[in-house]
């Protein structure tokens, strides 16, 4: 059930609806019943999102916060000035404002997201928050190569100083092991000579503050999960009945990831499109893994997609880390 999880997450298609009612369809057909994950980011899911990352159990989103804090300084050092920062899959930009705070004159922002609504907005906020620095939303699936803005910083983007490619919040986790080295091939290809990685990784742990952090008292999480029917439901015309579905997550120690499925609480049908698909009470629609990696599983999958590891930064229980590898 995980090879076709995995391939049906990750292939570089369009994004437009024709794309989604085709994976969906796709998805709901396979044996073990799936929908990519990059689906969950509309306008409402990306908010969602943004909640499940105060909830006090979700710890990686504080965790990693807590290490670009204190480290950013040191983090500066190495990347050096002038440097052209991208960001694939940015999020609300918190943790972006804290590394654009300590970078020596950076040479330009760009954020790059599916959610093309949700992205205006933080590029709004970001400029805001930098009013000198150039900020250029490209809104994209960055699983492929993306192009960039025609010139950046007053540069021609491709003439433009060294690129570091931004990719906090573990969402590396979210791809099978070898979709996820192929992720890191594409950024190496994007970030040209000289370029930079800062990678920011959910590291193995304690099984329960694992489960805890993905399935949160307030149901934040759940009500993430079950958008995803809700969306299919708006954009689609599903059939789904959110309520005859519940959210769970949990840890599989042999697989080192956390699985989230939506478990049909009945037997029932369900018309998409104009096809129908028949649940078994119990069954379930795995929407999303988040592997838990450790430091060399990280430094392996980087090495084999052309990066070479220059410094690691982590908080006091290893929980997470950030890591900044130089393309060979
Ligand atoms: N990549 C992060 C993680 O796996 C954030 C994330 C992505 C997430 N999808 C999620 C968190 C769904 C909770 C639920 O933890």
């Amino acid at each position: 059930m995980s090879g076709s999880f995995g391939d049906s997450a990750v292939p570089a298609v369009a994004t437009g609806l024709d794309a989604f009612r085709s994976d969906v369809l796709a998805g709901l057909a396979a044996p073990q019943k799936t929908v990519p994950p990059k689906y969950f980011y509309d306008a409402r899911g990306s908010e969602l999102f943004d909640r499940i990352c105060e909830q006090p159990e979700y710890y990686p989103t504080r965790t990693e916060r807590a290490i670009l804090d204190r480290f950013a300084g040191d983090m500066a050092r190495h990347i050096g000035r002038d440097a052209l920062v991208i960001e694939p899959g940015a999020g609300s930009g918190e943790k972006t404002r804290v590394l654009l705070g300590a970078l020596q004159a950076p040479r330009a922002y760009i954020p790059v997201d599916i959610s093309g609504e949700y992205l205006l907005g933080s590029a709004a906020t970001m400029r805001e928050h930098f009013p000198g620095l150039d900020v250029q939303p490209v809104a994209a699936d960055f699983t492929a190569p993306f192009a960039l803005p025609q010139s950046v910083g007053g540069l021609a983007a491709e003439r433009a100083t060294r690129r570091l490619m931004f990719f906090p919040g573990s969402t590396l986790g979210n791809f099978e092991p070898d979709a996820a080295r192929r992720l890191l091939q594409t950024f190496r290809g994007m970030a040209g000579r000289e370029g930079l990685l800062l990678l920011g990784v959910d590291l193995q742990k304690d099984v329960g503050v694992l489960e805890r952090a993905y399935n949160d008292a307030a149901g934040m999480t759940a009500a993430f999960n079950l958008n995803l029917l809700q969306r299919i439901n708006r954009e689609l015309g599903g059939g789904f009945d959110p309520a005859r579905f519940r959210h769970r997550a949990h840890y599989s120690v042999e697989q080192q990831r956390i699985e989230m499925h939506l478990i049909s609480r009945c037997e029932q049908t369900v018309a998409v499109a104009g096809r129908s698909f028949r649940f078994a009470e119990g069954e379930t629609l795995h929407t999303e893994n988040s592997y838990k990696h450790t430091p060399d599983s990280v430094a392996r999958l980087a090495e084999q997609a052309g990066w070479s590891l220059c410094a690691r930064w982590s908080d006091p229980r290893d929980w997470f880390a950030l890591f900044l590898f130089e393309a060979v």
